[in-house]
């Protein structure tokens, strides 16, 4: 069995990931400017896609013009959505399903993320579904975990996350590809990020999950993002740790310029 949780990533193995979570921000004319000058800004640096892969997961308004940007002038970044339905069709308003994504060429979908658990009440079960239903139509969850302040004093780092883990991966059996998202809510928008080495220590427990649910080696090749507070001084710490493959960026994912440089970590001093 392939091994899990090695102290070190074996060369080209998991290509890093930078995923910029837009919110609710950004409205599909912003989002061509913005996507255009992303672009541009990368192919100045001469970025690796091959290294590091990027994606903007704008709103479902902006995404059919991304996609026709992307596929037009034929750019290496990626997008995905920010939520699914867990239906796949029929009197839901107000929904987005799997199926119209995919239609779109949408490669990731987020499922979970803390904000849609504690704004709009969505549950392990509603999240097992959505994992399933873009599995279904081929598109890759990146799947949001973490603990709240009052999770961490009162379980411990890594009980929530792995418990939220394996629920939504419940109906996920047939997976071939995920992404994890580690992502503490104190640590989200509040500018506290968790030390490299705490992002370390819950990203080697959910790769155990991984493994467990999914076997060793999907396990091994699934990326784990840290979220929460990222920004261009921070990122490189993570991505030195083992476990950590990459970030999932909300507020730094806005600043064209930062997300650029956040993309460019392995420039970065030290690294
Ligand atoms: P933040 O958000 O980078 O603004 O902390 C991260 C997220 O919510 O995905």
């Amino acid at each position: 069995m392939a091994s899990v949780g090695a102290n070190q990533k074996r060369a080209g193995e998991r290509v890093a990931f930078i995923a910029g979570n837009w919110k609710m921000n950004l409205d599909h004319l912003q989002a061509i400017a913005f996507v255009q000058k992303l672009a541009w800004s990368l192919k100045d640096a001469r970025h690796d896609f091959s290294d590091t892969e990027v994606a903007v997961f704008p709103p479902f308004t902006d995404l059919r013009s991304v996609q026709t940007l992307v596929s037009a002038d034929k750019l290496e970044l990626k997008y995905g959505a920010q939520d699914v339905s867990r239906h796949l069709s029929g009197a839901y308003t107000g929904e987005i399903s799997a199926e119209f994504l995919k239609a779109l060429d949408t490669p990731y979908v987020l499922v979970g993320h803390s904000e849609r658990r504690q704004y709009h009440r969505e549950t392990d079960d509603h999240i097992a579904d959505k994992v399933a239903a873009a599995v279904k139509n081929g598109i890759v969850p990146v799947i949001c975990v973490g603990e709240t302040a009052e999770d961490l004093e009162l379980y411990g780092p890594s009980a929530v996350p792995v418990s939220q883990l394996h629920a939504a991966l419940a109906l996920a059996g047939d997976a071939k590809e995920i992404v994890v998202a580690y992502e503490p809510v104190w640590a989200i928008g509040s500018g506290q990020a968790a030390t490299p080495e705490q992002a370390e220590q819950v990203a080697e427990q959910l790769r155990y999950v991984i493994a467990e649910v999914l076997g060793g080696e999907i396990a091994d090749a699934t990326r784990i993002l840290y979220g929460g507070s990222v920004k261009s001084s921070n990122i490189a710490g993570f991505l030195r740790q083992p476990n950590v493959d990459g970030a999932l960026v909300g507020g730094a994912s806005l600043d064209l310029a930062e997300f650029a440089s956040i993309a460019q970590f392995r420039k970065h001093v030290g690294t």
